[in-house]
């Protein structure tokens, strides 16, 4: 069968992987005293609060599951809205807001809106690997700029002037940023939007993970500082709702509807069910339950992180949000005689059972050097992860 080139272009997902590989194991180790540890998934371990359970429940049983307007209910899109008022203090109409399925369906319609065939998109290296293939959906090409730590991993305003070519279109960027958890500085965004602006570009920004902020000199959207940014949000990762398939963008006026128009034809709708239970996460005790989870991520890193330095798994920037460390194992590698850190995540999982990410998938720069570890887990677990890397380098 002919497979089209569009098709093609997309590379394997490594992650599944080596995810495949720890599903394997658990299953033969569920049993024993060292049942896999699994550090490898990019989602909260928590589930959506019962207000928001209760409301999915109500929907179903009112039968009121009918389709929606293909830029989601204005009911969620006010309610939205008024989170950007209350948690960040901006100002975002509930009409340039647009519901999707997940920040998935979100970027991908930016992608499809704005990108032309032939059109690159500057983004960092190391980034979310999905971002590229958006992107090359859409007929344009990535081009992955190598970040520093002393960047945060991050693109700056000069970077991305010496980037910039004939046919660059704009920037993606993800602020807190999946793999390492750390975020731009405002300012230095604002002299990114700045330089991008200067040529014409769009600034695209991936937000998912603003509402686990854990420092208020980076938790701020980019949204503040101008009105023609493209910031993507989900209900995936704050609101503990990854598989229900809820996000939203904010598009510039000028962009609604365009938007619509492919949302209708692509989508129809985003998930009704999971529209009007969404509305309950702005409830009192939804709001409450996030922030102390919010917390309990907080605590995890404040534990984890330090741990992995202490083992020589050094996590050159200290993630200010997000649930991720972005660890260099080279000094593991060498000790252990591996030769990088694909080697060590499959050393890591069968020596330790603890499954964790390689960093291949997030770029070429560094990524054979460092491992992505997710605190997403208990802190027990956590503990216990630690514990069996410490015997597993020190054996
Ligand atoms: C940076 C980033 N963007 C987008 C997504 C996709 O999220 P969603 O579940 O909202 O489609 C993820 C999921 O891990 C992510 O880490």
């Amino acid at each position: 069968m002919r497979i089209a080139q569009r098709a093609q272009r997309i590379e394997p997902f490594y992650v599944m992987e080596v995810a495949k590989a720890a599903s394997a194991l658990a299953r033969e180790v569920a049993h024993t005293d060292r049942p896999v540890i699994f550090l490898n998934i990019g989602e909260p371990d928590f589930t959506a609060p019962d207000p928001v359970q209760a409301a999915a429940t109500r929907t179903i049983a009112q039968g009121a599951t009918q389709y929606t307007q293909a830029l989601g209910t204005d009911a969620l899109r006010q309610a939205i809205s008024g989170w950007y008022a209350s948690r960040f203090s901006v100002n975002v109409p509930a009409r340039r807001i647009v519901v999707t399925a997940g920040a998935s369906a979100a970027l991908h319609l930016a992608c499809l809106a704005l990108i032309e065939h032939g059109d690159e998109v500057l983004m960092p290296d190391p980034s979310y690997p999905c971002n590229r293939h958006f992107v090359s959906a859409a007929e344009g090409t990535a081009v992955l700029v190598p970040t520093t730590a002393e960047e945060r991993y991050q693109l700056s305003a000069a970077k991305v002037q010496a980037a910039w070519g004939p046919k660059t279109r704009g920037v993606l960027l993800a602020s807190p940023s999946n793999p390492t958890g750390t975020s731009i500085d405002p300012a230095e965004l604002r002299r990114i939007h700045e330089v991008v602006s200067s040529h014409g570009g769009v600034t695209l920004i991936d937000e998912i993970y603003l509402g686990l902020s854990h420092d208020e000199a980076y938790g701020q959207t980019a949204l503040a500082i101008s009105d023609d940014i493209i910031s993507i949000n989900s209900f995936s990762k704050y609101f503990n709702m990854t598989g229900w398939r809820l996000g939203w963008l904010v598009v510039p006026d000028a962009l609604v509807g365009v938007i619509e128009r492919l949302a209708q034809n692509l989508f129809i709708c985003p998930s009704t069910i999971s529209q009007q239970a969404a509305l309950a996460c702005f409830e009192p005790e939804s709001l409450a339950a996030y922030e102390a989870r919010r917390a309990e991520f907080k605590s995890r890193r404040d534990f984890f992180i330090p741990a992995l330095n202490a083992l020589g798994l050094t996590v050159p920037v200290m993630p200010d949000g997000a649930f991720y460390a972005w660890a260099d194992c080279s000094a593991a590698c060498a000790k252990l005689g591996l030769k990088d850190s694909w080697d060590f995540a499959h050393a890591a999982l069968h020596h330790a059972h603890v499954a964790i990410t390689p960093g291949r998938d997030f770029g070429t720069a560094e990524t054979a050097r460092f491992v992505r570890f997710s605190t997403a887990n208990s802190m027990a677990e956590l503990k216990t992860a630690i514990e069996r890397l410490q015997a597993c380098l020190n054996p």
